[in-house]
Formats: C-alpha cells, structure tokens, sequence
C-alpha cells in the first residue's frame, strides 16, 4: 500500500479494498438524515453496548436465519440474537476468537490458501497455523485430513489442536466457496478423528456472490446438523458489502462459554462499543438500503472480475502457462504461474511488475504451511475496469519478460 501510495501511476491489485465509486454516500446520508432529523434522539452518540446495538444484532440474526434455513423462524432468530455480538470489523472477532482460545505452541487448522491477515493475527499471537489438505481442483482433501489428524495424535500434538479456521465463501484469496457436502465432510472427518474442537467460519464475503442464490445454497455451521456438539463461531461483515470506512461486524457464537470469554476480553479492548457506525448500519439494514447496495456491488464487481479476466486473457497470459478459475463472488482472482515461476516479493517476476507499474499480493503469504512459490492474488475491488484492463495488460507484459 505504501508502494502504491508513493509511486505516481502503479495500479495496485493489491489492497482488498472495496470500490470508492459504489461506496453508499446516498444511503449513508439518508441514515444520518433519519437519526439525527427524524427522530432526534442523541443516544446513537453515547458509547454502545459491549455486545452492540440490540437492533443492529436482530436484523443481522433475523438476516442469518434466512439465509441459512430460508424463513426465519421467531425462535431460531431469537437464539442466534443473543449469540451475535458486533465487533469492529470481523477481524476483531477473529482476534478474541483466537485469543480466547489459544496460548503461544498451541495449533489452528486453516484452509489452503487462507486469508493472510489471519495467518499473520496467529504468528502474532505465537500460533502454529497448519494447513489442511487439498486436492488438486482445490477441495479439501479429507482423507489426507483423517491421516493429518492421526499424525498429529500419533506425534502427541492432539492436545495442542486448539480450532479450525476456513473461509467458506468466494474466498479471500481463492475465490472458491466450500460446498455443503464438504463442509459435512470436514464435520465428519474431525469427529471421527476425536476432534470436537472450536470451529471458525469466516463469511466475510457470503453477501458478495454475483448471483445472491449460489452463497443461499450453502447453509453456514449453524444452520447445518452436521456440526452438532462443536463450538461454533460464524464472523461476518457489513465492510465489504456495505462500507468499509464503518469498520463493523460480528460473531454468533451459540456456546455460552466461548461466547462469554470473547466478550469479556472485548470489554477490555473497547469498553464501550462504536455506537454511530452500528446506528448507520442499523438504520441501512431496516430501511433495505443494504439489500440495494448489495444489489449495486454484485453487479458492479462482476463487471470488474469481467474486465480483469478479458485483460490477461486478450494478452495471452492462459499461452504463458497461467491459470486461474473464475471465482462466483467476491473480490479476488487467483492466478497459478507456470511451475517453477518464482512470484515473491523478492522475484525478478514481482521486479518486473513493478517496472510496468502494476502491484499484485504474492500467494506464498496467504499458506499457514508449505508454501508454492508460484501464486498470485489479484485484487479487483479498488480500479474501475478501465484501469482494471491497463492493470491486466501491465501484469502480463511483466509475465512474458520473464518467461523469456
Ligand atoms: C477473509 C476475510 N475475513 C475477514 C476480514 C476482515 O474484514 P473486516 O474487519 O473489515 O470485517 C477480511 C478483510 O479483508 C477478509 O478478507
């Protein structure tokens, strides 16, 4: 970011931003216009609660409830209401999720790729990330999960297992969403495995697939039977499919202890929670200037994945040996080079790139273990696809001086 900031005419692909040219300006405005004119009442300006704004966490677990069982049932909302907390942003929740859980040596699962921010919240906190196993169409591997499992409980770390992380849809930084039967299978594997542990699904980006239907057809841990009996935890956003300046999310964590702890350490953290923001949100998510936006964004990155992907295509990185799939939702393409094709930040490849004027995330930080040297994430959430398709061309001039 520093890089892109200082250097005039670098396009970045790489900060997961969101798009400034679709960010709510209208809808914030009109949010602000009813607390403040409507019906004056100056509490939204006081601190806020340590769980958050009761209205904010109903719409959210009324919202939740749909999607995962498509009626929200009076019961089931009320449940998941007292589980959901806000937070700022889902990355604090991920924070007193591990927090909470974990001591310096203890061990997290995580998905492959993961989502570098977490990997590096777990180095910082003296956590060993470990990668689970996936084949080669990028689904996990649960038989090589079982024998990870069994290594682990052979070489005496069982005990240091302390929970599994994975981001479940249109992934940061793959792209790919877990499918139902896989998420089953994960459930199944560390169960028979006598792996009972904390489990974390990161649904930063559920809200953004391009077509609202594909993120619906999966139901997330606590809306599926398969996970009974593990503690749960499901973080959420309204950054990235809302604005990102507002800085809030949440968790739902149905198991009260877990629950209780995080909210604890979260009084010490906050003491008084960002009450404007959650009052914005609160009043964008009843009035349905959410839904709206979330109709603007989908349409608006899907034209952006579209640019970026006719960008490499036209200019032959597919001849140069690069490969990615088209990702249903989100904010990322996920680029395999050629084996052998060093892509650090190190590389003459990441030199290269930097001569055109173009910036990428190399791959090699989004694995908790045994990285492949030669991946790439690109991000299309900040550029218009005008800037998108000069990006694109920049990103493969610097691919063919290195293939020689
Ligand atoms: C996978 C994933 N999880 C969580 C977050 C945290 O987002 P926020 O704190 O803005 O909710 C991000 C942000 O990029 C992300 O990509």
């Amino acid at each position: 970011m520093q890089l892109a900031l200082e250097t005039p005419g670098l396009l970045s692909l790489a900060a997961g931003f969101t798009d400034n040219a679709t960010l709510p300006v209208g809808s914030v405005a009109e949010a602000l216009r009813a607390l403040a004119v409507v019906a004056p009442d100056s509490e939204y300006l006081q601190y806020g609660t340590n769980a958050g704004r009761p209205g904010l966490r109903a719409a959210l677990a009324a919202r939740l409830a749909a999607q995962d069982q498509g009626a929200a049932d009076v019961d089931a909302v009320a449940a998941l209401c007292d589980a959901t907390f806000i937070t700022n942003g889902s990355q604090q929740a991920l924070y007193l999720a591990i927090q909470t859980l974990c001591e310096p040596g203890d061990i997290v699962l995580v998905d492959r790729p993961s989502y570098f921010v977490f990997l590096e919240l777990l180095g910082g906190l003296g956590v060993e990330a470990r990668s689970m196993p996936v084949a080669a169409d990028g689904r996990l591997d649960l038989p090589a999960l079982a024998g990870l499992l069994a290594g682990m409980a052979a070489g005496g770390e069982r005990s240091r297992l302390k929970a599994v992380y994975f981001v479940s849809y249109f992934s940061n930084p793959s792209g790919r969403t877990l499918d139902a039967a896989e998420k089953r299978g994960l459930a199944a594997t560390l169960r028979a495995a006598g792996c009972v542990v904390p489990i974390i699904e990161d649904a930063a980006y559920r809200e953004l697939g391009y077509d609202s239907a594909t993120a619906r057809a999966v139901p997330g841990i606590l809306g599926d039977a398969a996970w009974e009996g593990f503690p749960l935890l499901y973080t959420g956003t309204l950054t990235k499919p809302f604005a990102s300046g507002l800085k809030v999310g949440f968790g739902v964590c149905p198991d009260p202890a877990w629950r209780a702890a995080m909210l604890h350490v979260k009084g010490h953290h906050d003491f008084g929670s960002g009450n404007f923001a959650q009052a914005i949100l609160e009043q964008a998510v009843q009035s349905g200037a959410f839904e709206a936006q979330l109709a603007v964004l989908r349409r608006a990155y899907l034209e952006k994945r579209d640019a970026l992907h006719a960008a490499l295509t036209a200019a032959g990185l597919p001849k140069l040996g690069w490969r990615w799939r088209m990702p249903e939702g989100g904010l990322y393409l996920w680029l395999e080079a050629p084996a052998g094709l060093a892509t650090g930040f190190d590389s003459a490849f990441c030199r290269a790139c930097l001569d055109e004027g173009v910036l990428y995330v190399p791959g090699e930080l989004c694995f908790g273990d045994d990285a492949p040297m030669n991946t790439v994430r690109l991000s299309f959430g900040v550029l218009s696809p005008a800037a998108l398709a000069e990006a694109g061309a920049r990103f493969v001039r610097a691919a063919r001086k290195v293939a020689g």
